[in-house]
C-alpha cells in the first residue's frame, strides 16, 4: 500500500478539492522543472511523505506507459507519484482495446508507442517496425542520416514476423505521441489509410485514425512554442485530402475535450477513495472544486471552461501563454506567474 493511499484513508475529513496539473509549460520545460514546481508539489504532502491533497497530472503529451512516466516524473520532481496519477493524451486509447482485439494496429510517435499500446491490450506494431517491413516505402530513407533510436522493446511473446505484418490488414492507426519523422510517417500513413490497411496492394475504405491530442503548438525547452500533434494532423490531412477523393476521417483525444476532465474527476475520486473503508466508501464523494493549472489557453483553460462545475482554471505564464493580462478568448478564472503561485493560492483558499 502506497504512502498516498495510507495517508488519504487516515484523513479525518477528506478534502473537497483536487488539482490537475498540466506538465509541459507548467511543471517542466523539456525535462527541467520550472516555476518552483518541485516546491509546489512538495506542499501537497505531509512531512512524512504522505499525500495531503489529491492531484493528477493531466497532460496531452505521452509516448511512454503511465508507470514509466510516473517513475520519470517522481525522479525529476522529487515526490512519490503513482501511475494512476498520470493521465496522458493517449490514456483513453485503452478503452478502445476491446474494439480492436486481435487486430493489427499501427502506433506512431516518439518514445515507445507500441509498448504503450501493447500494455493497453492492443496487438500493436510501431510505425518504425511497420515501415521497415516494406522495401522502398520511404524513398527518402537513404538520405536520412539519423537513425531511429531503438527504444521500443519487443518481448518475444508478441513478436510479429515481417511476413505477418505485410500480409495482415492494418485495422487502425494511432498517433500516440508527437511523430518523429514526419515525411516518412505521412507517406506510410497515407499508404495505410488509402488502401484500407494494405500498403501497395489495393484501394479500400479508410481504417479509423486516432490522435492522442490536437495541440497545434506546445511549450518545450526552446523559447518559442514548438509544433505539436495538431500541426502534424494538419500536414497529414492536407496531403491526404489532395491525393484521396474522400476527406480524412479521424478522432482526436486529449484536452480540451470535456470527457478528459470528467475522467480526471473520476480518477481524483478513486485516488481519494483508494483506501477508504465502510461508510466512507459508500459516501459518494463530491468535489466542491477542482483546479486545472495549465499554460495553454485554447487547450487547458478552454477545456476546464467547457467542463464547467466544479472546475476552476488557473493560467500560468511559464509556457504557451506569456501575456500580461488574461487571455482574451479563453480567460482563466485566475492568472499567475508560476505553478508555485497557483498552489499557494489554492492552499490559502482551501485552508
Ligand atoms: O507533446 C506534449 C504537448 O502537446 C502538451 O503537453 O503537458 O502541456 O499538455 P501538456
Ligand atoms: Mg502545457
Amino acid at each position: 500500500v502506497s504512502s498516498i493511499s495510507r495517508s488519504l484513508s487516515q484523513l479525518h475529513s477528506r478534502p473537497s478539492f483536487g488539482i490537475a496539473f498540466d506538465i509541459d509549460g507548467v511543471l517542466l520545460l523539456g525535462s527541467t522543472p520550472i516555476g518552483g514546481s518541485q516546491k509546489a508539489l512538495a506542499k501537497l504532502y505531509e512531512d512524512n511523505g504522505a499525500l495531503k491533497v489529491p492531484y493528477v497530472f493531466l497532460t496531452n503529451g505521452g509516448g511512454v506507459t503511465e508507470s514509466k512516466r510516473a517513475s520519470d516524473l517522481s525522479s525529476i520532481l522529487g515526490v512519490d507519484i503513482l501511475p494512476s496519477q498520470v493521465i496522458q493524451g493517449h490514456s483513453p486509447f485503452k478503452k478502445l482495446a476491446k474494439r480492436f482485439e486481435n487486430d493489427l494496429v499501427v502506433a506512431a510517435g516518439k518514445g515507445e508507442p507500441a509498448e504503450v499500446m501493447y500494455e493497453y491490450g492492443f496487438n500493436a506494431v510501431s510505425i518504425d517496425e511497420y515501415a521497415s517491413c516494406f522495401d522502398n516505402i520511404d524513398p527518402l530513407a537513404p538520405y536520412k542520416i539519423w537513425g531511429v533510436r531503438q527504444t521500443d522493446p519487443k518481448p518475444a511473446s508478441r513478436k510479429v514476423s515481417k511476413g505477418d505484418i505485410m500480409s495482415q490488414r492494418v485495422k487502425a492507426a494511432f498517433i500516440v505521441s508527437d511523430p518523429v519523422d514526419w515525411s516518412r510517417d505521412i507517406q506510410v500513413l497515407c499508404d495505410i489509410l488509402r488502401t484500407g490497411g494494405l500498403p501497395g496492394r489495393e484501394v479500400g475504405k479508410q481504417p479509423p485514425l486516432y490522435f492522442a491530442n490536437d495541440d497545434l503548438e506546445y511549450q518545450a525547452a526552446f523559447p518559442s512554442e514548438r509544433l505539436g500533434m495538431g500541426a502534424f494532423r494538419i500536414a497529414l490531412e492536407s496531403v491526404y485530402n489532395r491525393i484521396h477523393p474522400v476527406g480524412l476521417e479521424y478522432t482526436s483525444y486529449g484536452k480540451p475535450n470535456p470527457f478528459v476532465f470528467e475522467n480526471a474527476e473520476s480518477v481524483l475520486k478513486e485516488l481519494l477513495l483508494l483506501n477508504a473503508t465502510g461508510s466512507n466508501k459508500e459516501a459518494a464523494h463530491q468535489f466542491k472544486k477542482l483546479y486545472m493549472v495549465g499554460d495553454n489557453p485554447s487547450v487547458d483553460i478552454n477545456g476546464a471552461r467547457k467542463a464547467g462545475h466544479p472546475w476552476f482554471s488557473i493560467l500560468t505564464r511559464t509556457g504557451v501563454f506569456k501575456g500580461k493580462d488574461n487571455h482574451p478568448k479563453y480567460p482563466a478564472d485566475l492568472v499567475v506567474d508560476t505553478v508555485e503561485e497557483a498552489v499557494n493560492f489554492i492552499l490559502s483558499k482551501e485552508a
